[in-house]
């Protein structure tokens, strides 16, 4: 699949686009790239569109490198950017998905901007903010990747990323996840993880939805188990439920069909 670009005001974007109709943008887990979302860009339901950019500073195979305001990146500043690559779209409401970190911007887009969305997808992902222990956690990631590279960060986040079935059942999917994270610069990596550190607690920003929800989560995910999920679950008015079996926490990626059964049926009914 070819990347699009979309030059906004101070700075340029890339992004997937496949399919026509009603959109659905989809946002990437930490610490991989719009490319995360290719299994469900293959298969986009007829009467919808899914838009899959990267979140600032990530990039894909070949991108040209000018990312700018990395250093003071923040969940409203990622919400902002999605919201003004709607506008660049001429999207004035759409579903807005994310996966973990992806997640927590969609979020941030119901925080700031409810009114927008026909619908929110939360995979593998959780609305709490980080404990003084992940603060912590996230600072010491920040000085790794300052001092030892993105692998390192890839050595360290793989086995969690993944469930056990894929790792014993799936190597080239394993290797690939590896190679999208290989292709992120340390500077994105590190502001992605400040923004992280800093998010706000989103718990009450649930309650308060009056759009569908769908929550999905791999029956395998550790990085943020199906409890999460559930918790969200119970606090959004009006939800959907999906449990994705043999997979962990890139459950799109690790059992795309029934992944993709999921979205489908949920964007059917909206
Ligand atoms: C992700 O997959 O985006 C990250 O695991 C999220 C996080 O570290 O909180």
């Amino acid at each position: 699949m070819t990347p699009k670009h979309a030059h906004l005001l101070n700075r340029t974007v890339r992004y997937h686009e496949a399919g026509s109709g009603r959109t659905c943008i989809l946002l990437h887990a930490f610490p991989l790239s719009a490319d995360q979302w290719l299994p469900q860009l293959h298969r986009v339901p007829p009467g919808w569109r899914f838009v899959a950019p990267d979140v600032r500073g990530f990039r894909g195979m070949g991108q040209a490198y000018q990312d700018v305001g990395l250093d003071t990146a923040t969940m409203a500043s990622h919400a902002a950017d999605v919201l003004q690559l709607m506008n660049h779209l001429d999207v004035d409401r759409g579903v807005v998905g994310g996966l973990s970190m992806g997640g927590y911007i969609a979020l941030a887009v119901a925080r700031a901007a409810a009114s927008r969305l026909d619908g929110l997808v939360l995979a593998d992902t959780k609305a709490t903010a980080d404990s003084d222990e992940g603060r912590a956690g996230r600072a010491a990631m920040i000085a790794k990747v300052q001092a030892e590279g993105v692998a390192a960060i890839a050595d360290a986040m793989v086995p969690k990323l993944l469930g056990a079935t894929t790792q014993r059942a799936q190597p080239d999917l394993v290797e690939a996840v590896r190679t999208i994270i290989l292709r992120n610069t340390p500077e994105a990596v590190a502001s992605a993880l400040g923004a992280m550190k800093t998010r706000p607690d989103s718990v009450p920003v649930l309650a308060g939805l009056t759009c569908p929800a769908l929550v999905i989560c791999g029956a395998e995910d550790v990085l943020t188990p199906p409890a999460d999920s559930e918790a969200m679950a119970a606090a959004l008015p009006a939800v959907t439920t999906a449990v994705i079996p043999q997979a962990g926490h890139l459950s799109n990626l690790e059992a795309p069909l029934a992944f993709n059964q999921a979205l489908t049926e949920f964007l059917s009914r909206i």
